[in-house]
């Protein structure tokens, strides 16, 4: 795995987005063979989506022939709801940019027979030749989309129950309050992001260092979903300084020699 250590969040999210621009536009998507873009939610992209928005808007890349899949939603909490992942990306993201409203794929959290939905998702996937790049964030307790700790490492998109420690972090977008935070949600697998061609992860802020050391410095494990990025033969977690402050010293020295060497912050963060 690649990992790359910004020096504040700004640099994190300019890296990722113009990492992620490079590939659309290196890929040269067309309306034949669109550029399959995963999607995550969460306050820690906020400022990769800005990123893009601006390239869009700077005339340097389009999301004409982007087709989308987010990772998550909540269930049972209606699309137009304001904190729905519906909303959510609509708001931070796809209102600012030229995507077509038909190649956005979101769970629909609703659907009549959950299940059927999930397995729906993952063929509409396969039709579309498989993720490119996912992109996404990682929750405090080291989780990939809502793949809560204990989550099989080769699951694919179902139902998935909260965890306590979940739903009290999310409480922040429901007045603070846990009763109103959905208990459950739709989300794809940990099997359904490793599959995805390329895997770029953002985490920033020291409330992720504990996560990002068990991702890092400690094996693949359950109880830290993420950590199966391990495994993955194109994964990078793009974090902060913040973040790293759980690290082993001798990990966070390493790859910052290597990034050093390789000139690989300016490569992205200089990068249009
Ligand atoms: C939720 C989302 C995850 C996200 C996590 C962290 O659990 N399902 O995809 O990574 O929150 O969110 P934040 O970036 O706000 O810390």
């Amino acid at each position: 795995m690649r990992v790359i250590i910004a020096r504040n969040y700004d640099e994190m999210s300019k890296w990722a987005a113009n990492y992620v621009a490079s590939r659309i536009l290196e890929f040269n998507p067309t309306a034949e063979k669109p550029f399959v873009l995963g999607c995550p939610t969460g306050s820690s992209p906020l400022g990769l989506y800005r990123q893009l928005i601006k390239l869009y808007e700077a005339g340097k890349i389009s999301f004409r022939n982007v087709v989308t899949f987010n990772m998550d939603e909540y269930v049972n909490l209606p699309e137009e709801h304001p904190e729905s992942y519906h909303s959510f990306m609509w708001t931070n993201f796809f209102s600012h940019i030229d995507i077509r409203k038909e190649n956005v794929h979101i769970l629909n959290g609703n659907a009549k027979d959950l299940k059927v939905e999930c397995e729906n998702y993952e063929k509409a996937i396969e039709a579309a030749g498989g993720i490119d790049l996912f992109m996404g964030g990682i929750g405090p307790d080291g989780h990939i989309a809502f793949n809560e700790p204990g989550s099989s490492l080769s699951s694919r998109t179902r139902v998935k129950t909260l965890t306590t420690n979940t739903i009290q972090a999310n409480c922040r977008f429901f007045d603070n309050d846990v009763t109103k935070v959905p208990k459950q949600a739709l989300t794809v697998g940990v099997g359904t992001v490793m599959a995805a061609r390329e895997v770029l992860i953002v985490c920033n802020g020291p409330q992720k260092s504990r996560a990002l050391h068990h991702i890092i410095d400690d094996g693949v494990n359950h109880m830290w979903t993420a950590s199966a990025l391990q495994m993955h033969e194109h994964g990078i977690i793009v974090c902060d300084e913040e973040a790293c402050v759980d690290l082993k010293l001798s990990t966070y020295q390493y790859f910052m020699d290597k990034q050093t060497l390789e000139g690989a912050l300016p490569q992205y963060i200089d990068k249009f």
